[in-house]
């Protein structure tokens, strides 16, 4: 990496035996689960970033479209000069409209799980963007990880895109949040973008495209367990399913099991009834006040939010207070 323009490539990325570890409890309990952070190894990170172009799939040009439109307004009240944490930033796209806007940031940090397509990302972003430091870590953000210290930068703005906050369940997303709110500091901010509650058909097809990507992004998975766990499992076993539960406004993804069928994978067996399903992810929806409550309780204060003219998407700007 001698000739790369990156400061730094922090490799805090999870362990085969968490994987392992993680897969073997969540196919022993009931009903059967499996955690969407594993999607994302380079053939998933390809996979979503497929789906971002998909007609069906209005979230990401949804939230680029508002960040072009907006980003003078987002850079005003990030303010100069400032160091930049994202939270899994996928192949680090829309930063770079924010980053237009940004009067001098001095530094960003690059977080995210899927390794290769994190080193590659951020590599290609610092070469692009010479005037500002560009660390990478990866790291389970879920998790306690370390940021580098003493970077350049008046304050601290996490940005967190994607409406990935949407993955966790609401006590879990007010808890990270609350962890995001610690890593910015006193008189830190965070620009956040979350998905709104919709038309369920609208979120039916966003989640159930025509082309079968998202069937193939949740299939990777198995892949995923058979190629680097060593699994004895038949993909062909297995249907994509993806339901919008209005009571939690949450969209559901599954891996439904076709056949009855046994599976092994590390020396343990686990059964399958027909239509018995694992249940993959979770994208939970949120109108502007559910939101906006859920920044406040995990400690910061709602300054702005800005929306796409159909209100499929809102992007927020919090603060927390100056301790
Ligand atoms: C829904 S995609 C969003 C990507 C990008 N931020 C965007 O807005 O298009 C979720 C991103 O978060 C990363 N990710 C998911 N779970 C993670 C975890 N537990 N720790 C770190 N990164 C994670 C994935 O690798 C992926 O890049």
């Amino acid at each position: 990496m001698s000739d790369s323009a990156l400061a730094s490539f922090n490799d805090l990325s999870p362990a085969e035996d968490d994987f392992l570890g993680d897969v073997v409890s969540g196919l022993s309990s009931s009903p059967k689960t499996l955690p969407c952070k594993y999607f994302y190894n380079e053939r998933g990170s390809k996979l979503f970033d497929q789906i971002c172009e998909l007609p069906e799939y209005y979230p990401t040009r949804t939230e680029t479209a508002l960040m072009r439109v907006k980003a003078p307004e987002m850079a005003s009240a990030i303010g100069a000069e400032v160091l930049i944490l994202e939270y899994g930033c996928g192949s680090i796209e829309k930063v770079r409209v924010l980053l237009d806007a940004l009067d001098r940031p001095a530094s960003y940090v690059a977080i995210d799980i899927s390794r290769e397509h994190l080193r590659v990302a951020a590599e290609t972003l610092a070469s692009d963007y010479p005037a500002i430091q560009v660390h990478a870590v990866c790291a389970d953000f879920s998790q306690y990880f370390e940021v580098p210290s003493a970077l350049p930068g008046k304050r601290n703005v996490a940005f967190f895109p994607g409406s990935t906050i949407g993955n966790f369940e609401p006590a879990e997303a007010r808890a990270f949040l609350g962890r995001i709110a610690r890593h910015v500091g006193p008189g830190g901010g965070l620009l956040i973008g979350a998905d709104r509650k919709k038309d369920e058909a609208v979120l039916h097809a966003a989640y159930n495209d025509s082309a079968g990507v998202t069937a193939a992004f949740n299939l990777n998975l198995l892949s995923r367990v058979e190629e680097e766990l060593d699994g004895n499992l038949n993909i062909k076993g297995f249907e994509h399913d993806a339901i919008y539960n209005g009571v939690y406004g949450r969209v559901e993804m599954y891996l439904v099991s076709l056949c009855n069928q046994e599976i092994t994978i590390g020396g343990r067996s686990f059964s399958f009834g027909a239509g018995e399903r694992i249940h993959t992810e979770y994208s939970h929806k949120y109108d502007i006040e559910e939101f906006q409550a859920l920044g406040r309780a995990a400690g910061f204060e709602a300054k702005t939010v800005w929306s796409d003219p159909e209100d499929l998407f809102s992007v927020y700007y919090f603060e927390t207070g100056s301790g």
